[in-house]
């Protein structure tokens, strides 16, 4: 049986040694990838990609490219959350298509003002030139801001950060998800990114947000206690 939302977060941990002897479900974790792309995300944009690795020989050449930490040399599939900002594009206009099919479900209202978001505001926000475009949109908006409240996150990084964000939360929504199922994953960035993108044949626009292994965990696969910094350091109520 499947764990609760809060049984899942704690069973969570990540695991730096799986199991040998366990083998794990590419269909469950599949199911698990598909609760990731039910995460909340930044405009509805869904500018990620996943890749399942269960091959042998890949797994192998992934775990080199994770200088071989155990939690990829022992993972008995892997998955790799991608970012593709550069597909906002068509990611906006698959929104545009899908809110003029469900019209009918709308106010005039409701619809002109979606529609003229992804028509005017997301290739406000996301169209750039080498970082330039970006960067006087920025100084744009910080003017504006001296009268006015101003959406400021209008740079290259900017637009990167708000992707890895999304993508970050689709990857937690998957590991919380293989908890769920008592499937162990550990998240990593440690690891070569062009080596990867090669290897993977990705797209070289693409950005490398999480690999994730995933297991079965060995007891001494989870490295001691869990740690966390006092909750009154971290929790203000205002
Ligand atoms: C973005 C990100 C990158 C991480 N990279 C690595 C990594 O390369 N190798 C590793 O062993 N653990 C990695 N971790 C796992 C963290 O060290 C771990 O989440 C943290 O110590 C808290 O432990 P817990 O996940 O068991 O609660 C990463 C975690 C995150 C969220």
């Amino acid at each position: 049986m499947e764990k609760s939302v809060s049984e899942a977060i704690n069973y969570r941990r990540s695991v730096r040694k799986f199991d040998p002897s366990k083998e794990i479900n590419a269909d469950i974790v599949k199911k698990c990838i598909e609760n990731g792309v039910l995460a909340p995300n930044s405009s509805n944009l869904q500018l990620w990609e996943f890749y399942h690795i269960t091959n042998q020989e890949l797994l192998r050449k992934i775990s080199k490219t994770c200088f071989n930490q155990s939690a990829a040399s022992t993972a008995k599939q892997i998955v790799i959350t991608v970012v593709r900002k550069d597909l906002w594009k068509l990611r906006a206009n698959k929104n545009i298509d899908f809110i003029h099919l469900k019209k009918k479900n709308l106010s005039t209202k409701q619809y002109d003002l979606t529609q003229k978001y992804y028509k005017r505001v997301i290739p406000f926000v996301y169209k750039d030139f080498l970082g330039i475009l970006g960067f006087f949109k920025y100084i744009i908006s910080y003017i504006f801001g001296f009268f006015r409240v101003m959406y400021r996150q209008l740079r290259t990084t900017d637009t990167r950060i708000i992707a890895h964000k999304s993508a970050a939360l689709a990857s937690q929504n998957f590991m919380i998800s293989m908890a769920g199922f008592g499937y162990d994953t550990c998240p990593m960035e440690g690891f070569d990114s062009l080596k990867l993108k090669d290897l993977l044949n990705l797209n070289k626009k693409s950005e490398i947000n999480m690999i994730i292994g995933c297991g079965i965990r060995l007891k001494e696969g989870v490295y001691g206690d869990r740690f966390r910094i006092p909750f009154d350091e971290v929790y203000f109520q205002k």
